[in-house]
């Protein structure tokens, strides 16, 4: 969850390492610090944005050509400076830093404890250093070798990288379950946990694998090998990602940015996949896997958070267009209760990141008992991307903003393509309706965009809502997810307690809580149960509730009935959720700002959550 970043070379390490960190602070930023190795090794940390550790160093020693540098997402230990990474061995000759969980800490720690060692912090971090150093004295073996028996004792997940005034040429990496990127620059290396900072400086690079450790010099000369001691070959790769996509664009917030992008990223998703005019769906990446895909049985879809969302609109979408059984899975319940999987069953997993841990491990779970894994993956070489035996980039571009937003409708839109092109393929779906919706889905950039110019009345509802304490998102069918996505995004940035549910469900309980202070959203376009939906306003509005209605353009009854309605382009059911989301997005976002929220780093929350 953290952000990783290191530098050894020519220059002066302080100013990349610093820019690094900017560009990593989405993932995790309670807190930052760096260690700096210029004849001795220097350590400065501070609680909070990296803004702080800047104004900390402002008057400090930051010589070096050499560093680490880290901003954190505590799990272990509060965040404050103590707590903060890089940490000291008990010399202060090594430092490290970590991103994962040392699962085994505790008992590391006891028995670093009964042989006199003291600690600083309360982090399982800390151990691990200690405990490396004491295989360097007792074991006396290098540093090398005293990092591969320390991880050969580490039970849960790192990525880790350290440093050692004994080796003022050489930063040890090694990775287990969270990512680590090492780039290759001109006379330098760079390490990271994502490629972010890394583009400013090369383009090639090598993504460790797990139980990899990399030894990296000051002459150029990178070594791979296991923790095990098995030398590996680095293989190379060139980045794609370019350096604009990470700026702020003149937009307020990324957040905002990425809304205001979705236009363009359902096309690009869309781009070389689509030809309507032709009647072609075809998913490159899959094509290899398409027959287990119109042969399966059962498609399990596995992700978290918003990419669950998105998979909960895709079990609706295969079912209708492919008559394959869906079964949608939170990751992090699937990875632990025995699930049943068949080898004729095809997971299809989705994930912004392609780092989030729990989908990581539910994927090598369901690949162990045979069954063929597609991802749906936005970051190009995560470790998803890899694990996974075929799938389909998204192509959204870089996600900063750790709401997800663009990276939401561009999974809907592959899934989209995806139950297409296998009903089609399957004759689950009549040629007109697989026309009426590929000429469809060419038109969504267009009334996306058309659904952005609403942002203003939005915000004007934003105004009017911005000091509930609660709110409740209602949808039904095709609607249902993004009802939940909507509550979602409006909890994780402006911290109003809100919950999405079935619109007919909420008889069931939820009513109970509606009174003239519950602002209610529902999703009543003109399609689906749309009828339905109208008695369940009436239901909200016998209770007095306040009713927030994304209708179709044109409407006539939800308008008799809700207080505010926002207008969206009609379009086929199934595409609805591409639309309807749109206007919660803003909503959220009007209200999170009004709050003076800091919607781009909400409290509490990373962008990947690579810790389970
Ligand atoms: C989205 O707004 C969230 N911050 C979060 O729910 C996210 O979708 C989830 O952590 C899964 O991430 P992934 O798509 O990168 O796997
Ligand atoms: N477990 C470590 C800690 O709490 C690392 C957390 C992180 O990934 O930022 O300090």
């Amino acid at each position: 969850m953290c952000g990783i970043v290191a530098y050894i070379g020519p220059k002066e390490a302080y100013p990349i390492l610093i820019k690094g960190l900017h560009r990593l602070e989405y993932r995790g930023y309670d807190s930052a610090g760096v260690a700096l190795l210029n004849g001795n090794l220097r350590l400065y940390k501070a609680q909070g944005k990296v803004s702080e550790l800047e104004n900390l160093v402002s008057d400090k020693d930051i010589s070096g050509n050499i560093g680490i540098a880290h901003t954190r997402w505590a799990t272990h230990g509060e965040p404050n400076d103590i707590n903060a990474h890089p940490h000291f061995s008990p010399s202060k000759k090594l430092a490290i830093i970590h991103n994962g969980i040392i699962e085994n800490y505790s008992t590391l720690k006891s028995e670093l404890i009964n042989r006199g060692y003291v600690f600083d912090s309360n982090t399982d971090t800390e151990v691990l250093i200690h405990l490396i150093e004491d295989i360097q004295i007792n074991e006396n073996v290098n540093l090398v070798e005293a990092v591969q028996i320390a991880l050969n004792q580490v039970i849960g997940a790192y990525a880790i990288v350290v440093i050692s005034q004994d080796y003022p040429d050489m930063l040890i990496a090694a990775k287990k379950g969270s990512p680590l990127v090492i780039g290759i620059g001109e006379g330098e290396f760079l390490v990271a946990s994502d490629a972010t900072p890394i583009i400013d400086y090369t383009k090639n690079v090598v993504y460790l694998d797990d139980e990899e450790i990399a030894i990296l010099n000051r002459n150029c000369e990178l070594k791979i090998k296991t923790i095990k001691n098995k030398d590996k070959t680095p293989y190379v790769h060139k980045l794609e990602m370019q350096l604009n996509t990470l700026e702020k664009g003149g937009f307020e917030h990324f957040m905002l940015k990425e809304i205001y992008e979705q236009p363009r990223s359902i096309k690009d998703s869309m781009r070389g996949r689509l030809n309507a005019q032709k009647g072609i769906v075809s998913l490159g990446g899959i094509i290899d896997y398409e027959m287990k895909l119109i042969n399966a049985k059962r498609i399990i879809i596995i992700a978290c958070g918003t990419s669950w969302h998105a998979g909960l609109v895709g079990e609706y979408l295969f079912e209708d267009l492919t008559r394959i059984p869906v079964e949608v899975e939170y990751a992090s319940e699937f990875r632990y209760r025995n699930p049943v999987i068949y080898e004729d069953d095809v997971v299809i997993a989705i994930s912004q990141s392609g780092e989030t841990a729990d989908t990581l491990a539910a994927i090598e779970l369901a690949k162990s008992k045979g069954a063929t894994i597609i991802g749906i993956c936005n970051v190009v070489g995560s470790s998803i991307a890899r694990a996974t035996h075929a799938g389909s980039y998204t192509h959204a571009g870089p996600e900063i903003g750790v709401a997800s937003t663009k990276a939401f409708t561009a999974q809907v839109t592959i899934l989209t393509l995806m139950a297409l092109s296998i009903g089609s393929k399957k004759g689950t779906i009549s040629t007109s309706k697989f026309y009426q919706l590929i000429n469809e889905i060419e038109n969504i950039p267009e009334k996306v965009e058309k659904t952005l110019k609403l942002s203003e009345k939005i915000k004007a509802i934003a105004y009017e809502f911005k000091d509930a304490r609660n709110f409740l998102y209602l949808g039904r069918g095709y609607n249902f997810p993004v009802a939940l996505e909507g509550a979602l995004k409006l909890k994780e940035i402006s911290y109003i307690h809100a919950e999405g549910y079935p619109a007919a469900e909420m008889k069931h309980g939820p009513i109970a809580l509606i009174d003239n202070e519950m602002p209610v959203v529902v999703v009543a376009t003109n399609k689906g149960t749309y009828e339905k939906v109208l008695s369940n306003i009436e239901e909200v509005r016998a209770r007095k509730g306040k009713i927030i209605a994304i209708v179709t353009e044109g409407d006539v009854e939800v308008k008799k009935l809700a207080d505010y309605v926002i207008e969206i382009p009609e379009t086929q059911e199934m595409l609805v959720p591409i639309l309807a989301t749109i206007p919660l997005q803003l909503l959220s976002y009007y209200i999170a700002v009004m709050r003076g929220c800091n919607v781009d780093m909400p409290r509490n929350l990373a962008k990947s959550v690579t810790v389970e």
